[in-house]
């Protein structure tokens, strides 16, 4: 038996019923992702009901084919780390039961990660070149594998927008917030008012290259005196407000136009609020995570903004910003380094926080 640590990850928080086998919380040796995407898209965004059973109906077949794939053998598993929130609650308990069951049946300690802290870890990993596709070659981080906290983290998903001071590889600060809806939960707002469907920031991203960024001026909005927080429902109005304007008196709107423009008022403000929060804590690195951070403007733009200003800017690879379990195994092998451990108590946490333990 090699000694290297192999962690089995579990993720289960939305619509994406993943699994994945990572050495040493960096090297990814299998990523198994099943995604509900096509059924909710039928609905126009997720149906947790649904989510649910579509978990329960895959999840076995996911994490035996990540297992298979690495080629380990359950004796050659560590841990096995399961996200415990936050995410919708029956989604969630899914994935801890499962995880729960597992770790007695085959007698392997379990740990619960954070969902959140999980995409930050995202950072972390490289694969080992077999599981790489077209779409998962990625030549902006040209910084992979080599990042180590501390430094300042953007993380924005569909239900988040934080900006993290991850202090640690178990340590987080939060630095900055949304006030209401979340960077992607705008992205899809707005893919609906345009008519693009569900998942909205893929479609917004892919339109707005054919777009005119400055052809419509949207509000960049700031919070009061927080200088790092986020507000995104008076953008979302304020493209709801100009569709509605536009249809009323009857003129055509250049949707490409509209996302581009939509989408450079969103991303200045995530880039420069993460720069300024990094130069304002001395930090020397800047990172993206979550699903936003696939945004390829958003890559470029803080790519740009951050070296500019002397930081070094690092994303992990397109195929882990959005769900998957090699983000899970990531933050899991931290946490079980630290001697973290959870019981068969463990519990899904819909509405857990960054940093709680
Ligand atoms: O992290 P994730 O897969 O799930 C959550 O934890 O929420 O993030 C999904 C979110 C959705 O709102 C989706 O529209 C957004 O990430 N997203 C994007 C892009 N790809 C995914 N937003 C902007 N541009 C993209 N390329
Ligand atoms: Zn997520």
């Amino acid at each position: 038996m090699s000694d290297r640590k192999y962690i089995l990850g579990i993720e289960t928080s939305c619509d994406e019923t993943a699994a994945a086998v990572v050495a040493d919380g960096r090297e990814v040796i299998s990523n198994v992702i099943y995604t509900q995407i096509p059924t909710h898209t039928l609905y126009g965004g997720v149906v947790p009901e649904i989510a649910s059973r579509e978990h329960v109906l895959k999840i076995n077949q996911v994490i035996k084919k990540a297992v298979e794939d690495a080629k380990v053998t359950w004796d050659e598993i560590s841990a096995i780390a399961v996200t415990y929130g936050p995410g919708l609650v029956g989604p969630l308990l899914i994935g801890v039961s499962t995880a729960k069951a597992l770790a007695y049946a085959k007698n392997i300690p379990l740990v619960g990660v954070n969902h959140i802290e999980g995409h930050i870890c995202a950072n972390y990993l490289v694969d080992t070149g077999d599981l790489r596709n077209d779409e998962s070659q990625d030549k902006d981080s040209d910084l992979i594998n080599e990042i180590t906290p501390p430094y300042m983290c953007l993380v924005a998903s569909g239900g988040h927008s934080h900006i993290v001071r991850v202090d640690d590889y178990t340590k987080y600060t939060i630095i900055g917030r949304t006030h209401d809806d979340a960077a992607g939960e705008a992205f899809d707002k707005v893919a609906r008012a345009i008519g693009l469907g569900y998942p909205g920031g893929p479609k917004v991203d892919k339109l707005a290259r054919e777009g005119d960024p400055s052809a419509i001026d949207f509000p960049r909005a700031s919070v009061g005196d927080s200088k790092y927080d986020f507000s995104f429902s008076g953008i979302k109005s304020a493209v709801l407000n100009y569709l509605n304007g536009a249809e009323m008196k009857g003129i055509e709107v250049n949707k490409a136009d509209v996302a581009a423009s939509f989408q450079q008022a969103v991303i200045d403000v995530l880039a420069d609020h993460t720069i300024q929060a990094a130069l304002d804590y001395g930090m020397k690195t800047v990172a993206l995570a979550g699903g936003v951070a696939a945004n390829s403007l958003l890559r470029t733009t803080m790519k740009e903004r951050a070296e500019a200003k002397g930081l070094r800017f690092h994303c992990p690879e397109l195929i882990y910003c959005t769900d998957n379990g090699a983000m899970i195994a990531a933050a899991g092998y931290h946490e079980f380094a630290s001697g973290r451990r959870a019981d068969l108590y463990l519990n899904a946490i819909p509405n857990l926080k960054i940093g709680e333990r």
